[in-house]
């Protein structure tokens, strides 16, 4: 007789890595506790939500939405509360909202078993043990697979909350690396997405006695791996851009064109005040190096407008970087003081207006730029990895340079690397065909 399974809604904010947190918590509920996902609330007998805490507003969100999931869950359903969120306010999540039924912290998760199985279960230490960096076998895409290569972080970047969430940075073992990129290619995704907080750091600290090896070697090591036509990684820190780095990427053809370089401001006071540790020029030098060595490359950022004691001049300045690089993607948003790190408690905050005024200027001046950038596809070719089907009997994928490419096509593109040249470029989407 053959038993039904409990089923699970798991809702996923945040980045990347909470995405892969899901996907490892999802594997361990499957084996060990023979749920299945679904995503259909009132049926579920298990609410999840992994949080993320880098920003304000979606520490908000988490309990606008549990609240709104208590309402609307089954009689008897359970509902916890995983990730960055749940580290920093550990038992103040019950506190808040007492219906939840346990809180894991983001290094926490493969506890999933056991706080199911306990009432009020709490954990958000950030200690490390090597016997949980391994993952369950999750994916949420056969096309392409997210690879843990470090785990927390040990800048001290003085806006940020994830040292407190994510605690020290130490690189996972090598083997255990290329195990899950060959466990990954051997399932058929073809791109391996490399996931760290400082990736281009990686080897600087194990957690016991290993092979020493920078983030350039390991890189080439998994190029090499059977299966592996695509590597990308998030995030890189321009600190740790070194020769040997830029060189790597840019010859390595398994390795996409496409490069994060999160500038956070581009004033050298406030990178200062913000403990980067790197200058306005040193950012300049090494993104112009990047364009130089590696043609066609796509660099994306991270911006943060009105850090306290921000300037006109200090804004002006990061204006300034934006010309030069002429970043293809910038992610901007605006400072959000966050519990427990040194700018919360800084005196010389920006206003609200001046805040806003400043990020709809800089998004505004990216928009005209990327337009510019956008009309310098039209006839280009790209190799495109096909991932989604779209609506009117299309598919989308992405260049190596991280352009999202849609084409006409169905379901035996998926899962394929095609040529195709672009005929409509637009700013979301560059519409091409097949060649
Ligand atoms: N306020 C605003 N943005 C932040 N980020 C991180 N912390 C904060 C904060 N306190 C942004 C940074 C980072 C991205 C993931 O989120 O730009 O690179
Ligand atoms: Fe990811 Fe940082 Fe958000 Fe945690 S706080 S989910 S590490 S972005």
């Amino acid at each position: 007789m053959s038993s039904v399974k409990k089923k699970l809604f798991i809702q996923t904010l945040g980045c990347a890595m909470n995405v892969r947190d899901s996907e490892h918590i999802i594997a361990e509920l499957k084996e060990k506790e023979d749920y299945e996902v679904t995503h259909d609330l009132q049926s579920a007998d298990l609410i999840l939500i992994n949080t993320c805490s880098v920003r304000e507003r979606p520490v908000h969100k988490l309990f606008s939405e549990i609240g709104a999931y208590e309402k609307a869950k089954k009689p008897g359903a359970k509902i916890g509360v995983c990730g960055c969120t749940a580290s920093h306010l550990g038992s103040e999540v019950f506190k808040r909202a007492p219906y939840v039924d346990f809180v894991l912290g983001a290094r926490n998760v493969s506890k999933i078993s056991t706080a199911v199985n306990t009432p009020k279960f709490v954990s958000v230490d950030i200690n490390h043990d090597e016997s949980e960096y391994a993952f369950g076998d999750f994916r949420s895409s056969p096309y392409k697979s997210f690879v843990n290569i470090m785990i927390g972080c040990d800048k001290k970047c003085t806006y940020c909350i994830v040292p407190q969430t994510r605690g020290d940075e130490i690189s996972i073992p090598k083997d255990i690396i290329l195990n899950e990129v060959r466990k990954a290619a051997n399932g058929g995704a073809k791109e391996i997405f490399l996931l760290g907080q400082n990736v281009n750091n990686y080897g600087k600290r194990f957690s016991g006695a290993h092979e020493k090896l920078d983030f350039s070697d390991l890189l080439n090591l998994i190029s090499e791996v059977d299966g592996v036509e695509r590597i990308r990684f998030t995030s890189p820190h321009p600190l740790h851009m070194d020769d040997k780095f830029l060189q790597v990427f840019s010859k390595n053809p398994k390795i996409c064109k496409s490069m994060h370089m999160p500038l956070q401001s581009g004033s050298t006071a406030i990178l200062k005040a913000m403990k980067r540790g790197y200058s306005k020029e040193w950012f300049i030098e090494r993104a112009l190096k990047l364009r130089e060595l590696c043609p066609g490359v796509a660099i994306s950022t991270d911006i943060i407008v009105a850090f306290p004691g921000e300037s006109e001049a200090d804004f002006e300045d990061t204006l300034q970087v934006m010309e030069k690089v002429k970043f293809e993607q910038i992610f901007s948003f605006k400072y959000s003081p966050r519990p427990l790190t040194p700018a919360a408690v800084m005196t010389n905050k920006i206003d609200e207006k001046t805040a806003s005024a400043r990020l709809t200027l800089l998004q505004d001046i990216h928009n005209k730029m990327l337009d510019e950038i956008v009309a310098t596809q039209m006839g280009a070719v790209h190799e495109v990895y096909f991932e989604e089907l779209r609506e009117n009997a299309s598919v989308a994928g992405r260049s190596s340079n991280n352009f999202l490419v849609q084409v006409k096509g169905s379901e035996e593109l998926l899962g394929k690397l095609v040529q195709v040249k672009i005929t409509d470029p637009k700013r979301m989407v560059l519409y091409g065909k097949i060649i």
